[in-house]
C-alpha cells in the first residue's frame, strides 16, 4: 500500500502523452529510492560484519579502550599528603641516598649503639663523609627530620616526608625497599595532646569516621616519650577478632622529639618543643583494605 505502488495503479486512468512521462517517472523514483537503501545497507553491512546474522544495534554507544591507573602506592602517597597538607603540613623530599649522622648518629644513636640493629642498614662502599660520616640508603624517613631542622632553622616546623626507606630484611611481610611518611611538628608550647589530635585526625581522614587512634609507652631513641600507635581494628570495628587481638592494630611509631635531636638539628630544646611519627605506606594501605 505504498505511496508509489498508489500511483502505479492510477496510470492507466491518464491520458496518452502524461501517461508515458508518469511511468517513466515513477520508475526512476522507484529505483532511487532503492538504491538509496541498497547503499546504505551496504554501508551498515561493512560496519558490522555480524549485521546479517545477529540483532545489532547500530546506536550503541562504542566500547571503551582499556585505561590504565596511577599505581596503587602513588594513590596512598597522594591521598596521605593531601591528608596532612590540609593542616598545615608541608611535603618535602630529601636524599635517598643519606649520611649516617642523618639517619642515625644525630637522631641520637651513636656508633654501635644495640639501637641501631632495627634498622637493618644497607651501606653504601667506600663512601664517607669527614663529618656525617658512613653513606647509607635511607633506612626510614626520619632522617629528614634533622634535615628539615636545618634547612630551616627556625620553628615553626610542620613536615610532612614521604619516601623509599631500604633495609636488608626479605619475607612474608618485609621488602627490602618500602615507603614511609614521618611527620615532624615544632614550636612553642608543643606537647602531647597536639600529637594524639593530629593521629586521631590522620585516622578518621583516612581510614574513617568511626576509628580512633590510642598510644602505647614505647621506646625510640629520638623520641622522648615515645608511643607506639593503634587504630580502631578495621576488621572487626573495636570488638576484638582473630586479627587484631583485643580491638586495636597497630600503625607505627611516635613521639615527642628528644631534646638531643632539636638540639642537633639546631634548635634550642628550652624554647622549642615538637612532636614526630613515622609510619609504613604499604602497612596503611594494607589495612586500609584490609589485605592480608
Ligand atoms: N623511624 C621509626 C621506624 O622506622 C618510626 C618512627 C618512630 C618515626 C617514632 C618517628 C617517631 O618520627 O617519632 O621504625
Amino acid at each position: 500500500n505504498g505511496e508509489i505502488t498508489q500511483f502505479i495503479k492510477q496510470i492507466p486512468s491518464v491520458k496518452d502523452e502524461k501517461r508515458k512521462q508518469m511511468g517513466v517517472l515513477l520508475n526512476d523514483t522507484k529505483k532511487t529510492i532503492e538504491d538509496a537503501i541498497k547503499n546504505q545497507s551496504s554501508i551498515i553491512n561493512h560496519q558490522s560484519s555480524v549485521i546479517d546474522s545477529e540483532w545489532f544495534d547500530i546506536t550503541l554507544p562504542g566500547l571503551k579502550p582499556p585505561q590504565g591507573h596511577l599505581h596503587l602506592i602513588t594513590y596512598a602517597i597522594k591521598e596521605i599528603a593531601a591528608i596532612f597538607e590540609k593542616i598545615g603540613f608541608n611535603r618535602v623530599a630529601y636524599p635517598e641516598v643519606e649520611w649516617d649522622w642523618y639517619a642515625f648518629e644525630g637522631l641520637n644513636m651513636p656508633e654501635n649503639h644495640p639501637a641501631r640493629d632495627e634498622w637493618e642498614t644497607f651501606f653504601i662502599q667506600d663512601l664517607l663523609h669527614p663529618k656525617y660520616g658512613a653513606a647509607v640508603l635511607t633506612p626510614h624517613t626520619s632522617s629528614g627530620q634533622l634535615r628539615e631542622m636545618s634547612r630551616l632553622k627556625k620553628p615553626p616546623i610542620r613536615m610532612l616526608n614521604i619516601a623509599k626507606c631500604y633495609r636488608r630484611q626479605i619475607d612474608a611481610s618485609h621488602a627490602p625497599m618500602f615507603y614511609q611518611f614521618d611527620g615532624l611538628v615544632i614550636q612553642e608550647d608543643i606537647n602531647i595532646t597536639h600529637l594524639k589530635g593530629t593521629l586521631d585526625y590522620f585516622v578518621k581522614q583516612y581510614f574513617g569516621p568511626k576509628k580512633e587512634s590510642r598510644i602505647r609507652p614505647f621506646h625510640f631513641q629520638f623520641t622522648e616519650p615515645s608511643f607506639e600507635v593503634d587504630v580502631t581494628c578495621i576488621v572487626c570495628g573495636g570488638k576484638g577478632c582473630k586479627i587484631c587481638k583485643g580491638g586495636w592494630m597497630e600503625l607505627g611509631g611516635a613521639g615527642m622529639v628528644h631534646p638531643i635531636v632539636l638540639k642537633n638539628g639546631g634548635i634550642d630544646p628550652t624554647k622549642y618543643t615538637g612532636f614526630a611519627f613515622g609510619w609504613g605506606v604499604e602497612r596503611v594501605l594494607m589495612m586500609k583494605y584490609k589485605i592480608d
